[in-house]
């Protein structure tokens, strides 16, 4: 399968994952536990990753399913889960085609994974994809960073510092850079991340790897998913049960089938 400007979860990203994304409570965690319990029903995670969410969702007694096309995200999801004595059920697959032999009373997608699509075509396909995977009334949630207009503005090409950490197994210091590209015309965003690991204050390696994320205005996007069917469309600002406003760089779209 094709797949336009995707960005692939493997060797030092998913190495470095948890090391970046902390311990619990997330700051999302309770936010979608919430609804994943008022759905009352299985729940399914888009892009479940290492279990970061999954996990302690299933460690709560929640019914949730993980759909997750990296072998090795869901190599480590595994292992942790084998820790906990939980057996996680994950599908390897991609959300734009999504296949799996069971619906669902929550769909939700965290840490803006669906601007992982580019192409307009399979956002598209994406979205038909999660209906047709919803029971009736059920609720889909899909988390997106808004463009500020800092971010819009932002100088292009420049290489900037964005996470710094020690890698616990060999003491190495890793720092993770990013220099940004924008295709204002497609609301596409091109961004290259350099990893550079450190032993003993000298370079040891260095990766450089390239994402790209479509960017919406909840305008559209609430005209997207109303195309493809969806209705009671709600927005949360920053994973707060308030509705969103312009300040917040976090919109989570909530919708009903
Ligand atoms: C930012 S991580 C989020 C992981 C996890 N949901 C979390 O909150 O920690 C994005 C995840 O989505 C997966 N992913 C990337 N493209 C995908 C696609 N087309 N369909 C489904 N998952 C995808 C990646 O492999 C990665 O594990």
């Amino acid at each position: 399968m094709y797949i336009q400007g995707a960005y692939v979860y493997e060797g030092i990203t998913v190495e470095l994952y948890d090391l970046w994304f902390g311990s619990e409570p997330h700051e999302d965690q309770a936010f979608y536990e919430h609804f994943i319990r008022h759905g009352d029903g299985l729940a399914l995670e888009i892009g479940s990753g290492t279990g970061r969410l999954l996990l302690p969702y299933l460690r709560s007694n929640l019914e949730v399913h993980g759909v997750e096309p990296s072998a090795q995200m869901m190599g480590v999801c595994q292992e942790k889960a084998e820790q906990f004595g939980l057996q996680p059920t994950i599908y390897q697959q991609y959300m734009q085609s999504l296949k799996i032999p069971h619906s669902y009373k929550t769909i939700f997608i965290p840490l803006c994974t669906f601007q992982l699509l580019v192409s307009r075509q399979e956002v598209l396909e994406a979205l038909r994809r999660f209906y047709v995977h919803l029971e009736q009334d059920g609720r889909l949630m899909i988390s997106l960073f808004m463009p500020t207009l800092q971010m819009l503005t932002a100088e292009q090409g420049v290489w900037s510092v964005r996470r710094a950490t020690t890698r616990v197994e060999d003491n190495a210091h890793v720092v993770l850079s990013e220099a940004i590209q924008r295709n204002h015309f497609e609301q596409i965003e091109t961004k290259w991340l350099k990893y550079e690991v450190y032993k003993n204050s000298q370079l040891a390696a260095s990766y450089v790897k390239t994402m790209q994320l479509r960017w919406y205005s909840w305008h559209e996007f609430k005209m997207i998913i109303e195309k493809v069917g969806f209705r009671n469309v709600f927005m949360y600002g920053n994973y707060t049960h308030h509705e969103a406003c312009e300040k917040n760089e976090v919109i989570v779209f909530s919708m009903q089938k």
